[in-house]
């Protein structure tokens, strides 16, 4: 079954003060089963928050459908809500309350309380490792702890889909990756579908399942990061270290998309390197060209990304 299911989506942002308007969505169909770590990959303005928002039920589309875990978001939008739940990256709570005021908070209004309620905080705080922060207003939380603690706050309904809206913007790369790790944990270990937004390549590549290319509105590409790679058909990277003899007519070899030489390293971007490094040894062995080293990489994801977007 889909967790997400979304069909022509469109949606225009209209200014009161003049008459200017931007088409943040146009046209989008998605369709996310459940289970699945979803990413939505994109530069800045590209829609990825717009999107989130509709099937989070926090904005109505001008035209299209979606359904969240089978429901409307339009008409049954309650049912959604208590069945998902959102945390976005800069996500902002009441500056003097401490973490375990806010969960406990934000937990009434799900209509926990008394017992299951402490229960459920205490949880989350043992969860998203905020035991050593309980007596610190929010306000003097480092960037961090905010987010974790926007983490925990965001699974208080124990949802069955989860948005992350940017969930590790503006963090040191040692806690990013601590907070991935408990991202993948929730899938694997309570089945939360999760549909996530990111501008870091690393991080879709890590954690999602499969992943959507969104730019000016539109989804552009979709499919595990392999496949994309394979789609936009950039190759593969061979990368070499030279020693003597000429080789700047290395690059007009068939099969090399692409050739940059600097020194005595030397980069071919090839449509597939099994095919073509034999014959590019070959033909440096015949210039006497000794070769120092060799190295076959996959393309960066953030090198199809660029394709894409151009
Ligand atoms: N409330 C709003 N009013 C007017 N324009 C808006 C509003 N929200 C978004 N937009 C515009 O819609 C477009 C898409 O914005 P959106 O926030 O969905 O992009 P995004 O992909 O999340 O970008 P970012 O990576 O910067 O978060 C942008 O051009 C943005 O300026
Ligand atoms: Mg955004």
């Amino acid at each position: 079954m889909l967790a997400v299911e979304a069909h022509g989506l469109t949606k225009t942002f209209r200014s009161v003060f003049s008459r200017r308007s931007t088409t943040a969505l146009l046209d989008v169909s998605l369709a996310v089963p459940r289970g699945m770590v979803f990413g939505l990959l994109g530069p800045n303005g590209a829609g990825k928050t717009t999107l989130l928002s509709i099937l989070a039920t926090l904005l109505l589309p001008d035209r299209g459908r979606a359904s969240v875990l089978g429901h409307d978001v339009i008409r049954e939008a309650a049912r959604i809500r208590q069945k998902v739940n959102m945390a976005s990256g800069n996500a902002s709570f009441l500056w003097s309350l401490r973490p375990g005021e806010i969960l406990t908070f934000y937990g009434r209004l799900y209509g926990l309380y008394g017992m299951r309620l402490r229960r459920r905080v205490d949880d989350l705080i043992g969860l998203c490792e905020l035991a050593d922060h309980l007596k610190t207003p929010y306000n003097e939380l480092s960037t961090g702890i905010k987010q974790r603690l926007n983490l925990a706050k965001s699974l208080l309904n124990d949802p069955e889909l989860l948005f992350l809206d940017e969930p590790t913007l503006g963090l040191d790369p040692d806690i990013s990756i601590r907070l991935r790790a408990q991202i993948a944990a929730l899938r694997r270990e309570r089945g939360t579908t999760i549909l996530l937004t990111t501008h870091y390549m690393r991080e879709a590549e890590e954690l999602c399942d499969e992943i959507a290319f969104i730019k000016g509105g539109q989804i552009l590409a979709r499919g595990t990061a392999d496949q994309l790679k394979r789609q936009i058909r950039i190759g593969e990277v061979i990368s070499l270290r030279l020693e003597g003899g000429a080789w700047e007519e290395l690059g007009a070899l068939p099969g090399i998309l692409g050739f940059v030489s600097k020194d005595d390293r030397v980069e071919c971007t090839v449509d597939s390197a099994v095919e073509r490094l034999p014959t590019i040894l070959r033909w440096l062995h015949e210039r006497n060209v000794a070769v120092r080293h060799v190295d076959v990489r996959e393309p960066e994801l953030e090198e199809v990304f660029v394709e894409l977007a151009k």
